[in-house]
């Protein structure tokens, strides 16, 4: 660790043992509520983005144009409001004063009368217009631009210092000049230079740029610096916070999965890249989409998984393959997605309108409750995922299918968690035809074809909610993962940018091992002692579930160590917390025992929480689960 990577190192465990109220011990329980408070993103941010649609050949009349076409096609309206300019708007930073400059051959309107720049008059226009202003930068010296593809468009220029334009070292000046001067309202932070720029690095050998060496190994997670990653990052949340300390700011993380951002984003940023770039074509949209899919528990309101932006309306989700536009459309709805449009909207058709702008799946997205979709069927074929909306009287439901042939798939009322004698009225959301459903329903699906419907119907447990029904109020404080390992489950498709140059896919996106509702962090089906349960939370042990409650009264699981668990010889013992104090706890439950009925009244309290004692020290800690984990009136 370099001098100023170990400062910023400690000014990060200093702002964590600041939050960290009950001290030292991370399972103790706190009474808090620990997601990323700062910024606002109270639902999954909605716009445009510049680069899938321009790389970085950007300028002033594509952004307005786009802006306009946003307005005009009534998008805007419907909560797309963000335009955020990506790589390359940048001229250089200017010395020595450091301040950036823009590129005004290409952003004339932020040419100022003294010879500099400032980007105040475009945010202002588009302030006027309704809209939001978002812009980019690198958390290391050098962008993405400069870092992979130096044939790109508008790099920036001059000498080896002036063309350092990110954010390291400079931060607090670059945040008061992008987001407090010159009024931008969300930034997206890319993470190139902290990862490509090291000695070996051709660039960095013919001397364009300056070295620094790489805190993210992306091939690797043991050699990736996790606490100096996370660190620079936060050093931008403060800065943020400071510049805009009304919170009326968005912080995009944009570190592809890396460096276990998935462990920490959700106390850092507003939304956060779970992989690596999207490509418009299918396998690459599993890919991302898989990135997301099994994170249920780790997107909040106030911080959400980003599987990237979406391609609709290009390549494989052009409206020459409209089923797989209206999938990856539906999938990263009920993913709770950051909707990001990445097509040149001057081109804007009404085939591509009617998909972007659907209503339906805009309001599943933006539903208040913030839930993202819960797996409720997987394989490699088909998935159902099910997303509960507003109070959990309605869901959605999507059933997907992966492959490239048709598929016959059977959605079951149990998997809605919806009585099977009862009528489920389903509204399909692209055709608003309603058909009913009774017991369960024979569908059949077209080669990739995601068939979308909001479900109601009577609940089977209509005393309350199950905590698997409602990710957005749970919390994996600590999810126990000891030893971030990659997650085996994700999609690997061919890279479109490598082809099948080198060794194969091999993404390092930890994640494995996390908390998962309805399943146990190593995707099997939840069983204590031999009974399975449909629903509950897998999570491993020595972990602290926090669980926002929403004027419930009663809590209660069975709970006791998974029948999966690798590591098994030390019993589990389970307790539950109300705002810090503790309400029960169950006898140290060994390997094999029945589940225990752990129950307590959580009336008035707002922070519940969940935590599960185990031998500690274990790198691969048991399984725990809290079966049937639920929340009643
Ligand atoms: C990275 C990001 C992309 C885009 C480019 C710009 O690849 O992941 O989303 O911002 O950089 O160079």
């Amino acid at each position: 660790m370099n001098k100023r990577i170990a400062t910023l190192a400690a000014l990060a465990s200093a702002f964590l043992a600041q939050t960290a109220l009950a001290g030292s011990d991370p399972l103790a329980a706190t009474g808090q509520w620990s997601v990323n408070a700062r910024g606002s993103a109270p639902l999954p941010p909605m716009g445009w983005n510049s680069w899938n649609a321009f790389n970085s050949d950007v300028n002033e009349e594509k952004v307005m144009a786009s802006a306009q076409a946003l307005v005009d096609s009534g998008l805007a309206a419907k909560g797309y409001r963000y335009v955020d300019i990506d790589d390359g708007w940048w001229l250089q930073r200017r010395m020595p004063d450091g301040r950036l400059l823009i590129r005004t051959a290409n952003f004339p309107s932020a040419l100022t009368p003294d010879g500099g720049t400032s980007f105040r008059p475009l945010t202002d226009r588009l302030h006027a217009m309704g809209l939001k202003a978002g812009i980019y930068s690198d958390i290391g010296r050098n962008s993405c631009g400069q870092a992979f593809t130096s044939t790109f468009a508008n790099q920036p220029q001059g000498s080896v210092t002036e063309r350092e334009v990110g954010l390291y070292g400079h931060a607090g000046q670059d945040i008061a000049l992008l987001m407090g001067d010159w009024n931008f309202d969300l930034i997206k932070v890319d993470g190139c230079g902290i990862r490509a720029m090291g000695p070996d690095n051709p660039t960095v050998k013919s001397g364009q740029y300056r070295a620094l060496q790489p805190l993210v190994d992306y091939d690797t997670l043991p050699r990736t610096d996790i606490p100096a990653s996370r660190a620079l990052y936060e050093e931008v949340a403060q800065a943020l916070a400071k510049t805009r300390p009304d919170n009326s700011y968005v912080f995009s993380i944009c570190l592809w999965g890396a460096a276990d951002v998935r462990s920490w984003a959700k106390q850092v940023g507003n939304m956060s890249r779970t992989s690596e770039d999207i490509s418009p074509n299918w396998e690459r949209m599993l890919h991302n989409f898989d990135s997301s899919v099994r994170r249920e528990l780790y997107a909040h309101p106030g911080s959400w998984n980003d599987p990237d932006m979406l391609y609709v309306g290009t390549g494989a989700f052009d409206m020459g393959h409209p089923v797989e536009a209206r999938s990856h459309m539906a999938l990263w709805a009920m993913l709770n997605a950051p909707l990001i449009i990445g097509y040149d909207l001057r081109k804007m058709t009404p085939a591509l309108l009617d998909v972007l702008g659907n209503p339906r799946l805009i309001a599943l997205n933006q539903d208040a409750a913030g839930n993202q979709a819960v797996l409720a069927y997987d394989s490699d074929t088909v998935q159902i995922l099910v997303k509960t909306l507003g109070d959990g009287k309605e869901k959605a439901v999507a059933i997907f299918n992966r492959t490239n042939a048709p598929v016959d798939a059977v959605l079951t009322a149990a998997q809605l968690k919806m009585l099977g004698d009862a009528d489920i009225t389903l509204t399909d959301l692209w055709s608003g035809i309603t058909t009913h459903l009774k017991g369960e329903q024979k569908l059949q699906l077209a080669p990739h074809e995601t068939l979308i419907y909001r479900a109601s119907g009577a609940r089977a447990h209509p005393e309350g909610l199950y905590l698997s029904e409602q990710p957005a109020r749970v919390n994996p404080a600590v999810d126990g993962v000891v030893e971030p390992e990659a997650d085996p489950l994700i999609h690997r498709g061919t890279i479109p940018w490598s082809s099948t140059r080198g060794g194969g896919q091999h993404p390092q996106y930890a994640g494995w091992g996390g908390a998962r509702a309805d399943a146990t962090p190593y995707g099997q089906a939840l069983k204590v002692g031999g009974k399975p349960f449909a629903t509950g939370l897998g999570v491993l042990a020595n972990s602290r579930i926090e669980v926002r409650n929403g004027g419930f009264r009663h809590f209660s699981a069975l709970v006791g160590m998974d029948d999966s668990a690798r590591t098994r010889d030390t019993p589990l013992t389970f307790a539950i917390y109300g705002d810090g104090r503790l309400l029960a706890r169950s006898k140290p439950l060994p390997f094999g025992a029945a589940p225990f009925r752990l129950e307590a009244n959580i009336s008035g309290m707002k922070i519940v929480e969940l935590v599960v004692i185990g031998r500690k020290g274990e790198r691969y800690p048991a399984v725990a689960t809290w079966g049937e984990a639920v929340m009643d009136k």
